[in-house]
């Protein structure tokens, strides 16, 4: 059989696996969060989720995937063979190919904004909701769009591990990164800037509610890609010197310092425009901003022109380096259960996703009218069920699975690489693993759905 393919170098660890937790979800969900929950003391109460339940549980995805160098579906099997903890595995393949159905929806959106940002037309809409929903509704362009996206990602996924994921990550986040400074300041040197830092910055804490609690590790979860098999995947290409606590660490932090740089890239500029609000929840980024580049700019049209460019561009970057890794799970398990050629397997994704990514893509248009289940639409049902049922649930259990049933001397050697590292750490980890996030994320799912009402 032939070798099992791996990633490069750390430094190809840390940006392949901070482009899977940098995506739509910093760029475009955090500051809708931010905005619609009050500013700086969601903030906090995010980053404390980040650290109490994030990073405990990147870390187990990367020793599940690690330790047996398979993909997450084999993965389970390997480690628990027979139990019902495998139902875990086939979960993070199924969720991966779920979420990507959707997420690619919005990835095309990014790039029809790309698109029109460059020719101009961002700068010269008249209604930008009307723009929005014309776009969104037409029956050909988002769809048009989607596959455009969903083939750029493929045609990363079919080069493998080293020469697509590795490599296209190691050009794009680099990228992304610098993208975000140019962005920082520009949106800080604008008139009135300030009153967007103040809501950023100064946390006012009668804005709390459980309600914002619960919003903010929903938030965490998402952005760090937690709980899908995406993070299980990427590990079991890591290399057996990669420092797991370490890599998560970073990873952790280089997501969350987007996040809130997004935050300061968006806020200051609304609030330098008085006439858009900052809670104008999902529209905010194709909706608000638009309009904010038009008033801001109005007397310098080419650097509104260049910011709409960089901005779209941002989220177009974050949102591929995501589809990869949602696209990876998928592709791998097909790849090794099946002894397929990854070529086929990516083919299979692929063309599956774009036949339920074109449901959902529709739903806003010529399918608006179909509801599948509970009054949604396909797209709300992706939504819905993706983030707020298996993401959940799968927390739950990765969680119980490491903290209970594996086995502590295999965690610890995993976390120590055999031996060679510290492990200060180790017992804070077990602790959170153990008892926090499981009794934390149960919160969160059962309010969620509505069982109590916080
Ligand atoms: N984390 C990505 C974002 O912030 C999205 C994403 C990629 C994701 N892989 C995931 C979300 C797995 C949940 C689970 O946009």
């Amino acid at each position: 059989m032939e070798k099992r393919a791996n990633f490069g170098s750390k430094l190809g660890i840390i940006l392949a696996s901070a482009g899977s937790a940098v995506g739509l979800g910093n760029v475009w969900r955090f500051p809708t969060e931010v905005g619609t929950n009050g500013g700086a003391a969601f903030i906090l109460i995010y980053v404390g989720c980040v650290v109490l339940l994030g990073i405990p549980l990147m870390v187990s995805e990367f020793v599940i995937g690690r330790h047996t160098h398979k993909n997450t579906a084999d993965a389970y099997r390997q480690l628990a063979p027979g139990t019902p903890w495998v139902f875990q595995g086939y979960l993070g393949v199924f969720t991966s190919w779920f979420i990507l159905c959707y997420y690619s929806v919005v990835a095309g959106w990014t790039l029809k904004y790309l698109v029109s940002a460059v020719t101009g037309q961002v700068a010269a809409i008249s209604d930008s909701t009307v723009y929005f929903s014309d776009f969104t509704s037409n029956p050909w362009m988002p769809v048009l769009y989607m596959v455009l996206v969903i083939l750029m990602c493929h045609w990363v996924i079919v080069r493998g591990v080293q020469e697509g994921i590795e490599k296209s990550s190691k050009l794009m986040m680099p990228l992304l990164l610098m993208i975000i400074a140019v962005l920082v300041i520009c949106s800080f040197s604008m008139p009135g800037s300030s009153e967007g830092m103040t809501f950023l910055l100064k946390p006012d804490f009668s804005k709390i509610t459980s309600d914002v609690v619960l919003s903010a590790m929903g938030q965490a979860f998402f952005s760090l890609s937690i709980a899908m098999g995406c993070l299980c995947t990427y590990a079991s290409y890591f290399t057996d010197d990669a420092k797991l606590m370490k890599t998560a660490g970073s990873v952790a932090l280089i997501d969350t310092t987007v996040a809130i740089m997004s935050g300061f890239i968006i806020f200051p500029a609304v609030f330098s425009v008085a006439e858009v609000a900052p809670d104008a929840g999902p529209g905010l980024v194709f909706i608000t901003l638009p309009n904010v580049f038009q008033i801001a700019f109005s007397h310098v049209p080419w650097l509104g022109w260049a910011f709409a460019v960089m901005f779209y561009l941002l989220l177009l970057l974050a949102a591929l380096t995501s589809m990869m890794s949602i696209h990876e799970p998928v592709t791998a398990f097909l790849l090794e259960r099946f002894s397929m050629s990854r070529r086929n397997a990516t083919r299979i994704v692929t063309l599956s996703c774009v036949v339920v990514g074109t449901l959902c893509s529709l739903s806003f248009g010529p399918l608006a009218d179909v509801r599948i289940l509970f009054g949604m639409t396909f797209f709300d049902f992706f939504d819905f069920v993706s983030a707020k049922v298996f993401l959940p649930v799968g927390g739950i259990i990765i969680a119980l699975f490491t903290g209970w049933k594996l086995e502590r001397k295999m965690v610890l050697d995993e976390l120590t690489n055999h031996g060679t590292l510290r492990s200060r750490l180790f017992p804070v980890y077990i602790f959170l693993i153990k008892w926090i996030a499981p009794l934390a994320i149960g919160l969160i799912f059962l309010n969620e759905l509505g069982l109590f009402a916080l």
